[in-house]
């Protein structure tokens, strides 16, 4: 097969990696891509969003399956674009990938179909809002409608800052289209998880949880992230608790898009809080988890690509995936800077001895070759310092052994990631 991968991020490297590794694998491209990945693929130069061009490039070279990693593209209608070229694709259509690109359809599905998640109304009209803001005690979480580059979620500590946000996001329009309509809603409080579906619009196949780490600080201080390190699997994600997410969240969700004549095809990322009632839903992405794919990708001991194919051909009820044991967990470097200003064009070195550490595996996010064949940063987040052991503690030192001899003093990095799983082991 001819497989074209659509992104440039760790978990982008991370799913190139793995179908690299699939015998029914003949040529792989990735758009764009990056340094790390045209070890695995033959990197072309179209940007993630530009659908046409993508298409384009589809049809030229001949492509049989496209996994589409961000969820931009999905939201622009890419994979309805391919199919309709008779190109074979993995990702919702645009209509389906809805419940990532507008957080208000979102939870009237969970409405809808009963879904266990925070109580929520949706606004264009600020005074409306801010009567509605009144009716919580802080914290009080407002989210802009659209997607804002993972930045559209505010959560508030007093109801003077929610309505000043309010008129940021509604009046003075803070992220642009995105909040030109917002949802006011109950802040949850408990343990965030991360769950991963795969489903082909009716039957569901679970994969396995994760937690990451969004703040940028140690001690998860500081601002949000699009996430600093992750592991899996999530040690709050009892066999009770999954049971619980798949049949009152997963099942209704892919049962409900059904009854509304947008069938959800591809994978389905709940992020759960677990409170004292139970896993409630916080959102749902569109697609992989990143960097949370690097540690579930490490651990998935069968071949991915049947199962996405399976996920896009309607028989995911005949695929059945096997898991490693060991725990897996990746330390994300970042530029400094990130997440404000990262400085990108820095050198990093000695990538390959810390790639010898036992159990380690480096995936790339935001790198490039330069002129000189040296890698540089070229993006906020840079690396993924991935590594597998049978425990959290082994898995954790592993990683950060070869962080350590990464030589890149234009980088930083969390040094605390995976604690809560190391403490509770
Ligand atoms: P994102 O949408 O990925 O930028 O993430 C927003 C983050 O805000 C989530 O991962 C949660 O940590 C937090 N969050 C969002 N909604 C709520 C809520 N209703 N209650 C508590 N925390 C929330
Ligand atoms: N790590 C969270 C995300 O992929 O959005």
């Amino acid at each position: 097969m001819r497989i074209l991968v659509v992104g440039s991020g760790g978990r982008e490297h991370a799913l190139c990696w793995k179908i690299a590794a699939s015998p029914l694998c003949d040529k792989l491209y990735c758009a764009p891509g990056n340094a790390g990945i045209a070890a695995d693929a033959e990197c072309v130069a179209i940007g993630a969003e530009d659908i046409e061009g993508l298409v384009g490039f589809a049809k030229r070279e001949k492509i049989d399956f496209v996994v589409v990693g961000p969820e931009g593209p999905l939201v622009k209608g890419l994979a309805d674009r391919l199919e309709a070229e008779g190109i074979a694709t993995f990702g919702p259509s645009a209509q389906a990938a809805a419940l990532e690109g507008s957080k208000g359809f979102m939870k009237d599905i969970a409405a809808k179909y009963r879904i266990p998640t925070a109580r929520y109304a949706r606004f264009t009209d600020p005074a409306a809002a801010k009567a509605f803001a009144k009716s919580f005690t802080p914290p009080i979480v407002l989210k802009a409608d659209g997607l804002a580059s993972g930045k559209g979620v505010i959560i508030c500590t007093s109801l003077a800052e929610a309505e000043a946000e309010i008129d940021a996001m509604l009046t003075e329009k803070k992220f642009g289209a995105a909040s030109a309509e917002i949802v006011v809603e109950e802040f949850l409080d408990g343990e965030e998880l991360s769950f991963f579906a795969l489903t082909d619009g009716k039957h569901v196949l679970p994969l396995v949880s994760a937690q990451d780490h969004k703040r940028v600080g140690d001690g998860d201080t500081g601002p949000n992230t699009g996430g600093m390190g992750a592991y899996s699997p999530a040690p709050v994600a009892t066999q009770e608790i999954e049971a619980a997410i798949l049949d009152r969240i997963i099942r209704p969700t892919v049962a409900g898009m059904a009854a509304e004549g947008k069938p959800f095809k591809g994978v389905l990322f709940a992020g759960i809080m677990v409170t004292k009632e139970g896993p409630k839903l916080i959102e749902f992405n569109v697609r992989f988890g990143d960097p949370e794919t690097q540690p579930i990708m490490l651990r998935m001991k069968s071949d991915l690509l049947p199962a996405l194919m399976a996920a896009r051909d309607g028989n995911l009820q005949n695929v059945d995936l096997r898991w490693s044991d060991e725990t897996a967990l990746v330390v994300v470097l970042a530029a400094k800077g990130y997440p404000d200003k990262p400085q990108t064009g820095t050198v990093i070195r000695n990538l390959d001895a810390a790639a010898k550490v036992d159990g380690v595996t480096i995936f790339h996010a935001g790198t490039k070759a330069n002129a000189r064949s040296e890698i540089e940063a070229a993006g906020g987040r840079v690396l993924g310092v991935s590594a597998t052991a049978k425990s959290f503690g082994e898995a954790q030192a592993r990683a950060y052994r070869a962080v350590d001899l990464i030589d890149w003093p234009g980088g930083f990095c969390r040094r605390d990631i995976g604690w809560r799983a190391v403490n509770r082991a």
